[in-house]
Parts: C-alpha cells; sequence; structure tokens
C-alpha cells in the first residue's frame, strides 16, 4: 500500500527513489563504514532505510533515537549501544532465519524494557562500546555477512562527543559493521558528525552520503494517481493538482492526504484540511525547539518570512517594527539558525523563503501559544 501512516518496510509499497536506493545498495555491499540519509522532515528517509536494508536482507539494529529521549543518559554509547547487544542476542533464537528476524526486530527494540536495560548494563559496569561493536564485527564476520546499525534522526545524540569517536574508529576497524545515520542535512551532518569540522574525528573520513529530495511536481502527481488507482478510488484530476499545489512534493503528507481519503473516506477539501493541520502542528513543535529561546524575536522573523519577505533588510526591518532594536549580529544568528535547522532557505540569489509551505499555519500556532 502506498499510502500508509507509517514507514515503509517493503519495497513493492515504495515509490521510485530508485537512484538512491540503488546507491544505498552498492554502500552497504561495498562495505561502507558509514552511511548518512538525509532530508526534511516527512520526506521517506526511514521508509529508504528499511526498504533498503529488508531487501539486502542483511540483519540490522534498527535504533530510533527519538524513542530513547525519556532520559538523556539512554543517548550514551554504553546504553544505546547496549541494544546492538540484546538484539544479536535475539538474532540467535531464529537460527539464520534473516527474513523472519528482521519482520521482528522492530517491534523487539520498540518493546525493550530501557529502564531494566539501563540497570543491567550499570550492574554489570557495562560492557564497554567498543567491545560491543568488536562483537557484532565478530558475529557477522563468523556469519560471512554485514551487521547495520541504524541511527535513526543521529543528532539527538550530539550531546556526546563521544559517538563521532567511536564511529570514526568503527569505519577504521570493523570490517562488517556499516552504521547508518538519518537526519536533517544540518542536525546530522554539521550538528552530530561535524564532517566539515578539522577538528572532528569524522572530517575527512570515508562515507557515503544520500540526499532525499523532494518529489517533482510529476513524481508528486504520479504517485498519489498510482494510490488511488491501487486502492481503486477514482479521483478529479483538478483535487490531485491542488494537493501537490499545496503539499510541495513532501511524500509523508501526500500518502498522508492519500490515507485520509481512502481509509476514512474522507472529501478532499477534508483530507486536505487534516494534513494541513498535522503538519503543521508538527512543524510548530520542531519550530519551537529553537523558538522558545527567544520567542518574540524568532516568532517576528518567521511572520515576516511567512508574510513574503524575502530580503535580508526587509526582514529586520519588519522583526524590529514588532520587537524593538535587535543588533545585526544577533538578528543574524537568529536567522542562522532558522535555515540551519531547514525550516527557511537562503536561496542563490540571497533570499530567505519558507522551505515548507505550510509555515504560516505554524507560524500561527505558535502566535497563540506565546501571546505575540
Ligand atoms: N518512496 C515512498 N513511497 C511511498 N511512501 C513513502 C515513501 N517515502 C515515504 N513514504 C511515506 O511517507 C511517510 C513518511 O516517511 P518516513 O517516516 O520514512 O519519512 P522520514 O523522513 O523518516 O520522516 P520523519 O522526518 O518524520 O522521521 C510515511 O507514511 C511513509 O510510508
Ligand atoms: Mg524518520
Amino acid at each position: 500500500m502506498l499510502f500508509d501512516r507509517r514507514p515503509k518496510i517493503r519495497g513493492e509499497d515504495f515509490y521510485d527513489r530508485r537512484e538512491e536506493l540503488q546507491l544505498f545498495f552498492k554502500g552497504v555491499e561495498a562495505g561502507e563504514g558509514l552511511i548518512i540519509v538525509y532530508g526534511v522532515r516527512r520526506a521517506g528517509k526511514t521508509s529508504l532505510v528499511y526498504v533498503g536494508l529488508s531487501e539486502l536482507g542483511i540483519p540490522f539494529i534498527p535504533i530510533d533515537v527519538r524513542g530513547f529521549l525519556a532520559d538523556p543518559s539512554f543517548l550514551s554509547p554504553q546504553i544505546l549501544l547496549g541494544v546492538v547487544w540484546e538484539v544479536l542476542k535475539r538474532y540467535e533464537s531464529y537460527q539464520g532465519r534473516v527474513k523472519e528476524f528482521l519482520s521482528d526486530v522492530l517491534e523487539y527494540v520498540e518493546s525493550l524494557d530501557l529502564g531494566m536495560l539501563k540497570l543491567r548494563i550499570r550492574e554489570k559496569r557495562g560492557e564497554l562500546p567498543t567491545k560491543v561493536l568488536e562483537h557484532a564485527n565478530r558475529w557477522a564476520k563468523k556469519r560471512k555477512t554485514r551487521v547495520v546499525i541504524v541511527l535513526d534522526e543521529a543528532q539527538e545524540l550530539r550531546a556526546y562527543p563521544r559517538w563521532r569517536d567511536l564511529l570514526a574508529w568503527s569505519i577504521d576497524t570493523l570490517e562488517n559493521v556499516t552504521f547508518v545515520v538519518t537526519g536533517s542535512e544540518v542536525g546530522v551532518l554539521s550538528d552530530f558528525l561535524k564532517l566539515s569540522d578539522p577538528n572532528s574525528p569524522l572530517f575527512g573520513r570515508a562515507r557515503l552520503e544520500i540526499k532525499l529530495s523532494k518529489f517533482s511536481r510529476e513524481q508528486s502527481i504520479d504517485f498519489l494517481k498510482k494510490g488511488f488507482n491501487e486502492a481503486g478510488i477514482a479521483v478529479k484530476e483538478e483535487e490531485i493538482e491542488d494537493t501537490v499545489d499545496k503539499l510541495n512534493g513532501i511524500v509523508g503528507w501526500l500518502s498522508l492526504y492519500g490515507y485520509y481519503r481512502v481509509t476514512y473516506g474522507l472529501t478532499h477539501v477534508e483530507a486536505l484540511k487534516h494534513v494541513e493541520e498535522d503538519a503543521a502542528k508538527l512543524l510548530a513543535s520542531e519550530l519551537e525547539k529553537i523558538v522558545k529561546y527567544s520567542p518574540k524575536r524568532y516568532i517576528a522573523i518567521l511572520r515576516a518570512i511567512s508574510l513574503g519577505l524575502k530580503s535580508w533588510s526587509e526582514i529586520k526591518h519588519f522583526t524590529e517594527g514588532s520587537t524593538g532594536y535587535i543588533p545585526d549580529n544577533r538578528f543574524n544568528s537568529l536567522l542562522q539558525n532558522l535555515v540551519k535547522y531547514s525550516f527557511i532557505e537562503k536561496t542563490e540569489n540571497g533570499e530567505y523563503k519558507p522551505i515548507e509551505t505550510l509555515l504560516p499555519k505554524a507560524v500561527e500556532i505558535l502566535r497563540k501559544k506565546y501571546g505575540t
């Protein structure tokens, strides 16, 4: 089914992305130690990785870092790599039946009792993370395969610089281990891995980068048509065009629109309204992670850009109209943060614009919340 809320796992449910998948297959088969999959929210990063790995039939350990945020200590290499240990142990009971194991592994990791895991690791004084990875490497070597450790939304691990040393060491030393990390472009490439920082242990290290772009207009239309066809539902051409105009090539929102129409029988207007609400809420909650540090100023900047102001000086002028004088360097750093976290982009001719068409709606949610 093309229209589904969850990340895809099976190739037949996954639309196109053939080039990116081929690149992913080549990377794993060539034995890359680090593969980075990045793209904006809901671009299909998790799906690409799961579909790729299940098509390859290689044992993998999926760690959705967002599932470990309840306790910051869960994000340390020691605890998180404890999951690798548990999954490999569990794999033993499948006696080499990779396919069955792969269909269970996502559920298994989700159901792990993290509190217990932490206790066990503390009691044993913890296996050193390097030992766990060496064990994984030997484990894979013995079975003449590779083992892939997926750190999904890895930017959340940035509080532990130790991860970078471990990844660098793993790339250099462990022939049968591949790390796949996903996240937004800036979040994962610069905040977490610090690939362009000469002081980072990962600077200049071999890796494969796969970028997931938005779908083109043609792809978006074709995706919706194929999905409705598959569900046996006739949809008007102008409704498809309208949806594609509004949802801007982001596959996660296109598939959610299809899901609402097919599963709940909603009309075009209702389905679009629901998707826009969901998308705006998600965007607002992501924005809030940085907006909360300086809500008045950030919200004013975002409003300016939502209203279509494009140049640095127009945006600054508007912002100061609402918040009072802001020193240039302070204003720059606020603006750059919004670019850095992929909420807005700076075009080649130096103009600022929203990445998602729903930015104005998300900004309205924040305005209500902060009373600005
Ligand atoms: N190529 C594709 N074909 C069909 N559906 C897709 C494709 N890529 C993603 N989807 C669908 O889009 C939604 C978002 O996908 P996914 O969770 O993989 O994206 P993501 O980039 O990891 O999102 P997030 O930023 O929330 O982590 C899911 O419902 C998934 O089923
Ligand atoms: Mg994801």
